[in-house]
């Protein structure tokens, strides 16, 4: 689905759980995305914030507010304050103040004492202390830095031992920086000197903000201004009364920024292959899930695909050295090889030459999943049916914008009496169209299973893309197998619709896990 498309989609969500959004408004829906361009209604708590302001227009504190308002919570009054300077009533008025307070060492040395202090003391009871008993008494993070403090505090250490030559001083540095770290300030002499260790002190901002009311606030009538009950969630219990009718509703600005929730959810490719098959089946497929492993007589002889065909070849194909060889019915080969050989019973030429079991029964991963529903229709033959799969196929391809080794197709099938080509191409036309995609045409193509074959390409930004191949089974691969109604069938790449849907021009984004890009893709 296209980006606005979608957009458009939400909008109408919103707009049926809220009605407001559809009355009152002439602008038109697009103008609710410009930020505030309408008077908002007022919410009850700018309301009663208003009213009080009308009351006294010079600035008012939050403490003012509060009382007045009859608040004790904060974030009610910024928020009122906030919304009603947001539509001009009221004006702002902002200050800030810086003030020191405790960082975590800081609040351990107001409560225990500076490590200074500590040592100090430590030193003072006991005379004879060297270094290696404060290492026994301190912390081993303590001993190092503190020794530093108190050298700076005019301690020496002679002979391992510690000395001073003038205590009273120590005492006295040591009772300020006490006292400071009680009650630190900016514009004290010790502030340069905690501000340069670790964690003592921090600096903060405070900010103030005062409300004056405006002009504009001014003149709003009284009985504008009057609280009443509004709705701010729509619930079966109010649908279900008659009380919506009466109700006010709460106006949802979707205009605010909004955090955008991040749950799990589906990937991409998964969440287009349920949207793809949720289409099939709405338009009356049964959806066919089979193995990867199969032989070249399935995926190759049993359409019609002549032996000696390059894309057989190593490059395309990946053949299995395990199993390299399935069994398959010898009835089922002596067809295949008539056909492949002569045309059989089915008045085509065949394609002449040798055709040789052995290449039909070696095992490979299949190259296209017409390889199942070949197999279904050889099972079921006579009963008509609309099938649908959408399922991983294997080539030999080297990895680049546009190409990968491993990729899926959505295939189909529509056996039924009369089925004909206006049929096949209107099925895909209706795929397309409930994907998103209006315009489709159809080309001309060649595949050795199908005649008339036809290549099927949509409208996208201006140009037309091929997204895959389609066509009418020929009697040489139907014949053989007892189908005697007329099959549409068509194979389609399921990454080439996804590099639409989501706008890719690499389709190695599909799968590498990029989480940021995941996170912002569409829901499909
Ligand atoms: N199998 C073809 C492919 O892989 C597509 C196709 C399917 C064409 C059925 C015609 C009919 O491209």
């Amino acid at each position: 689905m296209a980006p606005s498309t979608l957009f458009v989609k939400r909008l109408s969500i919103l707009a049926l759980h809220f009605p407001y959004l559809n009355s009152g408004f002439s602008q038109g829906i697009q103008d609710l995305f410009a930020p505030r361009h309408f008077m908002a209604e007022l919410t009850n708590p700018e309301r009663r914030m208003l009213r009080a302001l009308q009351n006294r227009h010079d600035a008012w504190t939050l403490e003012d507010i509060l009382s007045a308002c009859n608040w004790d919570d904060q974030a009610i009054a910024v928020s009122a304050g906030h919304g009603l300077s947001n539509q001009g009533l009221v004006k702002t008025l902002e200050s800030s103040t810086k003030e020191v307070i405790l960082g975590s060492e800081g609040k351990n040395a107001a409560e225990n004492g500076l490590l200074e202090a500590r040592l100090w003391t430590y030193i003072q009871a006991n005379s004879s202390a060297t270094m290696g008993d404060l290492s026994s008494n301190f912390e081993r993070h303590e001993t190092g830095p503190g020794i530093g403090l108190l050298k700076g505090l005019g301690v020496s250490i002679q002979g391992g031992k510690f000395a001073c030559d003038d205590k009273p001083s120590v005492d006295k540095k040591i009772e300020q920086r006490t006292e400071y770290i009680q009650s630190p300030t900016i514009n004290h002499v010790l502030y340069e000197h905690f501000k340069g260790r670790k964690n003592l002190i921090e600096v903060v901002e405070l900010v103030s903000r005062t409300w004056k009311i405006s002009s504009d606030g001014i003149n709003i009538s009284k009985e504008e201004l009057e609280e009443h009950t509004q709705v701010a969630e729509i619930t079966p219990e109010l649908l279900q009364s008659d009380e919506w009718k009466e109700a006010q509703f709460r106006p949802y600005d979707v205009s605010l920024e909004a955090s955008m929730p991040r749950s799990g959810r589906s990937h991409p490719m998964q969440a287009l292959i349920e949207r793809i098959r949720s289409i099939f089946l709405e338009m009356g497929f049964s959806e066919l899930v089979d193995d990867y492993v199969q032989t070249a007589g399935w995926n190759m002889d049993a359409l019609f695909i002549p032996q000696d065909h390059p894309a057989r070849e190593m490059q395309d194909t990946f053949y299995l050295d395990n199993p390299k060889k399935i069994q398959l019915d010898p009835k089922l080969l002596a067809n295949w090889k008539a056909i492949h050989e002569h045309g059989g019973d089915t008045e085509s030429t065949g394609w002449g030459g040798q055709f040789n079991e052995d290449i039909s029964q070696k095992g490979l991963l299949r190259t296209h999943t017409t390889v199942n529903t070949i197999q279904y229709l050889a099972q079921n033959p006579t009963d008509p049916c609309r099938v649908f799969a959408i399922d991983r196929v294997f080539r030999k391809e080297s990895i680049d914008r546009t190409h990968l080794p491993e990729f899926h197709q959505i295939e189909g099938i529509i056996m039924e009496p009369g089925a004909n080509l206006g049929m096949l191409v209107s099925t895909l036309k209706t795929f397309y169209a409930k994907m998103g995609y209006p315009e489709v045409r159809v080309r001309p193509a060649y595949f050795p299973y199908t005649e008339p074959s036809l290549e099927v390409e949509v409208k996208w930004r201006g140009k037309w893309l091929e997204l895959g191949g389609a066509g009418i089974f020929r009697p040489e691969v139907t014949e053989p197998l007892g189908i005697k109604d007329p099959v549409c069938a068509w194979g389609m790449g399921l990454e080439r619709l996804a590099m639409l849907v989501l706008g890719l021009d690499d389709i190695r984004q599909l799968y590498i896990s990029d989480l940021e890009w995941l996170r912002n893709q569409p829901i499909l």
